[in-house]
């Protein structure tokens, strides 16, 4: 049998390092909340697979409904000859995405697709080019969602150049001393000296920064926004690839703020792990984009439908918007008996499930990277699964399964003390 460190000799060998690896552990099986390896360790998953698994892992209804569309066909093309649950997915889809209009979907396999498809329904639907994004955001790897991401390592380091007409203003974010005004202004500057509002196709945002630091929006902000983007003709999108499907305690994110996104783009938690998103959006801007233009050949692919329609059906029914919010109080609460032992805990953020812990030195306030990588290191050997983030490297986020035991959160948060006690005593 292959160790562990076996497997990651060899990994080294063929993989390419661009292709990170976090954890030199070699998952054998994953169930709800818990994973092993095949040295039959076992592991609290705080990352649910980066907010995938929002329905934990391999629930045993996402199961059998692969299982038997698996029994009657895995392909045919939606773009060819469709199938029943690729209709029903985009009619609960636009149901479901907030606001009043009328809205139509369209399927892909990645977030990065859905964000590709959501730039080019907004250049399509306004006949301009220029697309404004933030400060701290990410929005993928391919070659327009790296030029959209605004955080250079590792995503852009050495990988230009980017498509042009794209500029970024700084997103709000009270913490780091940035105002609504600030961000607004900053829009108005690019206005001024970049680009007139009329070329502007789209504004992006993440309702909560996601690997940028776990930052919300304030409501405000994202009506201010809307307002702007009303009086100019420019495309709204809101990127809710990981905020999506109850991650925060809503359906989704857009919903604590008070506005209606022209575009959403979905993927993550959409399918509990199988390879599918979506744009979703107003179905005049939606149209805009002739046929044949969107979509690709295992877009919509009918395992994600099927599994799509699943997850639907368990958020509603295991109540998991509600149990995100029930996670985010736990978590609140033994992270605020934490802080008072740890003092290079600078700020801990909850929006229900998507928690962030931001370390920082307690006297000069900076930003303390190799802190949260220690305590990544440290989490293996304590059989939790954590992950970092920020414009820093100094955020630990975490993102439970929502459907995660309360035993076995609170093990995983005494787990998660432990290593930090350890990591400031050592
Ligand atoms: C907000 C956001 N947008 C886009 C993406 C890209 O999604 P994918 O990795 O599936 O291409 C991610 C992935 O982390 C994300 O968090």
């Amino acid at each position: 049998m292959n160790s562990n460190q076996d497997l990651h000799n060899k990994r080294q060998q063929v993989i390419a390092q661009g292709m990170g690896a976090l954890y030199p552990l070699y998952v054998k099986k994953a169930e709800n909340a818990i994973v092993w390896d095949i040295e039959d360790n076992q592991y609290i998953d705080f990352a649910a697979g980066i907010a995938v698994n929002n329905t934990g892992h391999s629930h045993p209804r996402i199961t059998e409904a692969v299982k038997a569309q698996l029994d009657q066909f895995s392909h045919t093309c939606a773009m060819v000859t469709p199938y029943s649950s690729f209709v029903e997915l985009a009619e609960k889809l636009t149901q479901l995405a907030p606001g009043d209009s009328e809205k139509k979907a369209v399927f892909l396999t990645t977030g990065a697709e859905a964000v590709e498809n959501a730039i080019k329904i907004a250049r399509a639907h306004t006949k301009r080019s220029g697309v404004i994004a933030f400060k701290g955001g990410f929005h993928g790897r391919t070659n327009m969602t790296m030029g959209l991401t605004g955080k250079v390592a590792p995503y852009k380091a050495g990988f230009g150049p980017f498509p042009n007409e794209i500029y970024h203003a700084p997103y709000p974010n009270a913490y780091h001393g940035i105002s609504i005004d600030d961000s607004l202004n900053a829009i108005d500057d690019l206005f001024s000296c970049d680009i007139e509002p009329n070329r502007v196709a789209a504004i992006i945002f993440e309702p909560v920064q996601g690997e940028g630091g776990f930052y919300q929006a304030p409501p405000e902000f994202a009506q201010r926004v809307r307002e702007l983007c009303d009086q100019h003709g420019i495309v709204l999108i809101a990127d809710e690839i990981q905020t999506g499907f109850a991650r925060t305690g809503k359906l989704f994110a857009t919903e604590y703020l008070g506005i209606e996104p022209d575009l959403m783009t979905m993927a993550k938690g959409i399918a509990g792990g199988f390879p599918i998103s979506a744009v979703v959006g107003k179905a005049n801007v939606m149209d805009a984009a002739l046929p044949g233009g969107l979509g690709g050949t295992y877009a919509g692919s009918p395992l994600g439908c099927v599994a799509g329609l699943e997850v639907l059906k368990i958020i509603e029914e295991e109540q998991l918007c509600r149990k995100a919010l029930d996670i985010g109080e736990i978590v609140s609460a033994k992270l605020d008996t934490i802080r008072t032992k740890v003092d290079s805990i600078g700020d801990v953020r909850t929006l229900g499930a998507m928690i962030a812990i931001e370390f920082s030195d307690p006297m000069s306030g900076k930003p303390l990277p190799e802190l949260t990588k220690t305590v990544i290191s440290k989490a293996q050997e304590a059989g939790l699964i954590l992950l970092s983030c920020g414009m820093k490297g100094n955020v630990i986020r975490l993102l439970p399964p929502l459907t995660i035991e309360t035993e076995v959160l609170n093990e995983g948060l005494n787990k998660l003390e432990s290593i930090l006690l350890d990591c400031i005593n050592s």
